[in-house]
């Protein structure tokens, strides 16, 4: 059912309360066909929307906003692993912790990421050294124009890091329904991230004998420790990418930062935002109900529920000290609409 003049704010972990000029709920893939064609008659732009974790409402929405909650999760078992079919609807975390329970491993870094499987191949979610490419074997997405179901290999996604063909050349081009991962039987755990390597040295547990629990019950333990919970307060992850810059610029930065925060990446370095952001005083900034979180400064909160004009006032503030300061550009990493 097509609803008119829709407050988006429950739809959104910032909590900017914006409207939407129309508004749907899809629970089937027959209610989103219909969605999208009355979209097309009516000519209004698309906002998919999932448990909205990574967009930034920075004003009222003229289009359709369209709630992807399609359900259903199956497990197939097979000679080397299992594979998993999820509804764009499902609760990411949710299944994170079905596929731990039941033993299999390959998703449990992945722990406690907010959101649903249908925005996850958006930008290739990832955390704590895994991304869903890794365990990722292909999506069924509906294609806007037509309704026509197509299917993408990982190939076809082209996943980078925070990145895919859906931020790029298929940029709303296609609603994502359905995605098959698949959780190889010769599971190894992946504990090379700073913070996991400390978190075993200091427990004295031996890698070898880790189990997936045991990784995601790590992860989930380090992030409660940092990131805010969005119920609490508002928030959208990251709030920008982690730079990635070339080999003169990282040399000359860890020539005056000794202590910099950068990883290998291929020719390049990616520079933890944070650590800059850290650097330059912003860490615990809080002004006119928006801020910087006092445990990580890559989180931008939004307390005092203010728009979205104001937060992304204060991300521009921010990426312009951090260009002033270090000469490093931040991309802001969530979707701002309209
Ligand atoms: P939404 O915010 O609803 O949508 C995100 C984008 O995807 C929008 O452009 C939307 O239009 C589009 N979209 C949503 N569903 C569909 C669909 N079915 N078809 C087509 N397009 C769709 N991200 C990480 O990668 N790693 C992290 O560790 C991480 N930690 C986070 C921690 C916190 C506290 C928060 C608030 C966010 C974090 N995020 C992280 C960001 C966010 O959780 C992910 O990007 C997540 O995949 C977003 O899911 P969602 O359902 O909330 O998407
Ligand atoms: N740091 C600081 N001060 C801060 C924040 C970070 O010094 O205020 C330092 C940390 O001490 C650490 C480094 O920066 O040495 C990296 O910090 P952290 O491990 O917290 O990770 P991050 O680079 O800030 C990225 C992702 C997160 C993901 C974590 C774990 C991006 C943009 N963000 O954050 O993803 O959960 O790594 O893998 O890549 C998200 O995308 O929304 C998100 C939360």
């Amino acid at each position: 059912m097509i609803q008119k003049d829709v407050d988006l704010q429950p739809f959104n972990t910032m909590t900017i309360a914006a409207r939407a000029k129309y508004f749907c709920a899809a629970t089937t893939r027959e209610e989103l066909r219909e969605a999208l064609a009355f979209a097309r008659e009516q000519q209004l732009p698309i906002l998919p929307l999932g448990g909205g974790s990574n967009i930034v409402l920075t004003g009222d929405f003229p289009g359709l906003a369209l709630h992807v909650g399609l359900q259903g999760l199956d497990f197939e078992p097979q000679s080397d692993g299992v594979r998993m079919r999820a509804a764009a609807g499902e609760n990411w975390h949710q299944l994170v912790m079905r596929s731990v329970e039941m033993g299999h491993g390959g998703l449990e870094n992945l722990a406690l990421i907010p959101g649903n499987i249908g925005a996850a191949p958006i930008q290739n979610i990832g955390a704590y050294g895994v991304e869903l490419k890794d365990t990722f074997e292909e999506l069924t997405a509906m294609e806007v124009a037509t309704g026509r179901l197509v299917t993408f290999t990982a190939e076809d996604c082209r996943f980078a890091y925070r990145d895919s063909v859906f931020k790029n050349t298929e940029k709303d081009r296609y609603i994502i329904c359905e995605v098959v991962l698949k959780l190889s039987a010769s599971w190894q755990p992946q504990v090379a991230y700073p913070a996991l390597q400390q978190h075993f040295a200091q427990a004295s547990q031996e890698v070898d004998a880790l189990t997936p629990a045991d990784v995601a019950r790590a992860v989930i333990g380090i992030r409660n420790s940092k990131l805010p919970n969005p119920v609490e307060i508002p928030n959208a992850g990251s709030f920008f990418k982690n730079p990635v810059v070339d080999a003169s610029l990282y040399s000359r930065l860890k020539e005056q930062n000794p202590q910099l925060v950068a990883f290998a990446a291929g020719e390049h370095w990616k520079l933890a935002a944070g650590w800059l952001i850290d650097q330059a005083g912003w860490r615990g900034f809080q002004k006119d109900g928006v801020g910087v979180h006092d445990r990580q400064a890559l989180v931008l909160v939004n307390p005092g529920h203010r728009c979205g004009s104001q937060v992304v006032a204060l991300a521009q503030d921010i990426a312009l000290d951090i260009q002033q300061k270090f000469g490093v550009t931040l991309e802001p990493e969530p979707r701002f609409y309209p």
